[in-house]
């Protein structure tokens, strides 16, 4: 076997090697030889040996006087492009590739450890494009045109995938690949300062304990990620349902049920949005449900789901702090149908959410835990406070995002708590002599 960074190499010398237009010449040649109905049956390794094959012939016959090497790499090429994904494939072999960013034919950006540059390869013009792009979409039956110019989907090795074409993309289509390494473990997070090892433990006591955590974060700041390392502390047996608009999430029990919506088709229906599966999971005898994002109305079906009877569920949503997080819950919950009043809504969120964890991307690609709050219940008045657990205080002065983690405390109730649910304390983070003096009272 090769390793994926042989094969990278390989195509880019290639890529180096033969003519862009003999490539377009010999792939119309392939692409008239062989049958693409027949083609399509076969298994991936079986089409491309096939095609290999008849390549092999076809220069034989036709092609110019090549040198072996020039041969097979010309070979190599036709086959790259009339399969798989042509220039892309070198960038999604590379595994120091995390996301591929395609700005139309000519620019191509790549995110490598966080930092996003300029890669060298382009598509030939827009109709290249365009057909890698179907050739995504249609390997997982959707369609993009003009009529449906948005659509998700994702290739076969689980990388996630959007296209956005013209009009509604100004510079020609737009292609967007998240790939999935192998999602890091809570230890390999705290290798990299993303937090520490007592907030990591005092989010494993959490999770056993089955109190309520949401992971708050801006786009691309490691929510999913986080979520997933959290999850793994979710006992063996439990029956867990996640639910997620693309599925990301890799949970290490035994008893997973993973659940994903469905954008309409092409005559507008058949759509199964997050709410509708959110829902149905309630009758799937769910011990925790997760849900990959919380976007819309199915927030109010999550925040009831985590006060009856689902608490240790999670999930994360798009904020920039704690009580960014809380309105935003309470917005997301006003959305649903049931005609609430604010100030249920309001109440819901309050008691469902037990834990908030702020995460951030700093402008040098590092992503950290700003802040993990708890909440304790009301007082008499009925107002809850935020406590601090943990917060990342950032050093500004020398222009950089360093900074340190300094440990807060748990709050007293919440500690009798996970004492209760869970018959330890998480070691690390002290206990705070009351419940109100360190927390912030959250504005009304
Ligand atoms: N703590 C971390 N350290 C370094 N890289 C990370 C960390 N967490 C996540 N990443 C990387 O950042 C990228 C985005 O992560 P992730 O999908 O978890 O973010 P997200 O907030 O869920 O994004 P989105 O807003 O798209 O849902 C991924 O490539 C992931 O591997
Ligand atoms: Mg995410």
């Amino acid at each position: 076997m090769r390793t994926a960074d042989a094969v990278s190499r390989d195509i880019q010398a290639d890529a180096e090697a033969s003519d862009d237009a003999l490539v377009a010449e010999f792939r119309e040649k392939l692409l008239e030889e062989i049958d693409l109905n027949e083609l399509s049956r076969l298994e991936l390794s079986q089409r491309r040996a096939r095609l290999e094959r008849v390549m092999a012939h076809l220069v034989g016959r036709d092609g110019p006087l090549l040198s072996s090497r020039e041969r097979a790499s010309l070979v190599r090429r036709v086959v790259a492009e009339t399969l798989g994904l042509g220039v892309l494939e070198p960038l999604l072999l590379d595994d120091s590739i995390t996301e591929i960013m395609v700005n139309g034919p000519s620019t191509i950006f790549v995110e490598r450890f966080g930092q996003v540059e300029r890669a060298k390869a382009r598509f030939v013009n827009n109709e290249q494009l365009l057909q890698t792009i179907d050739r995504i979409v249609s390997e997982v039956n959707r369609r993009v045109d003009e009529s449906s110019p948005m659509v998700d989907a994702r290739l076969p090795n689980g990388e996630r995938v959007n296209v956005i074409l013209p009009p509604l993309s100004l510079d020609g289509p737009v292609l967007t690949i998240r790939k999935f390494p192998k999602p890091f473990t809570m230890q390999e997070l705290i290798d990299r300062g993303t937090l520490t090892a007592p907030v990591a433990a005092f989010l494993d006591a959490c999770v056993k304990a089955r109190l309520n955590v949401v992971v708050s974060g801006g786009t691309g700041s490691g929510k999913t990620t986080l979520l997933n390392a959290v999850s793994a502390s979710i006992p063996d047996g439990e029956r867990i349902v996640t639910i997620e608009d693309a599925a990301e999430l890799s949970l290490q029990q035994q008893h997973v049920i993973r659940l994903e919506s469905r954008p309409a088709n092409v005559e507008g229906r058949g759509q199964i949005t997050i709410r509708d599966l959110v829902r149905n999971s309630l009758r799937m005898r769910p011990d925790r449900i997760i849900v990959g994002e919380v976007r819309g109305g199915e927030t109010m079906d999550m925040l009831s789901a985590m006060n009856t009877g689902h608490e240790g569920s999670l999930t994360t949503v798009h904020a920039n702090s704690p009580e960014d997080a809380i309105h935003r819950l309470e917005t997301l919950a006003s959305m649903s149908d049931l005609e609430l009043p604010f100030t249920a809504i309001r109440e819901q969120v309050r008691s469902a959410v037990d834990v908030i964890v702020q995460l951030n991307r700093a402008s040098d690609g590092t992503r950290r835990v700003m802040e993990v709050v708890m909440f304790v219940p009301a007082d008499d008045d009925g107002n809850r406070r935020s406590h601090v657990v943990s917060r990342f205080d950032e050093n500004r002065t020398d222009g950089t995002t360093r900074g340190s983690h300094v440990i807060g405390s748990i709050p007293r109730s919440m500690a009798a708590r996970l004492q209760r649910n869970q018959g330890y304390l998480p070691e690390g983070i002290p206990v705070a002599l009351g419940d109100q003096p360190v927390g912030r009272r959250l504005a009304p």
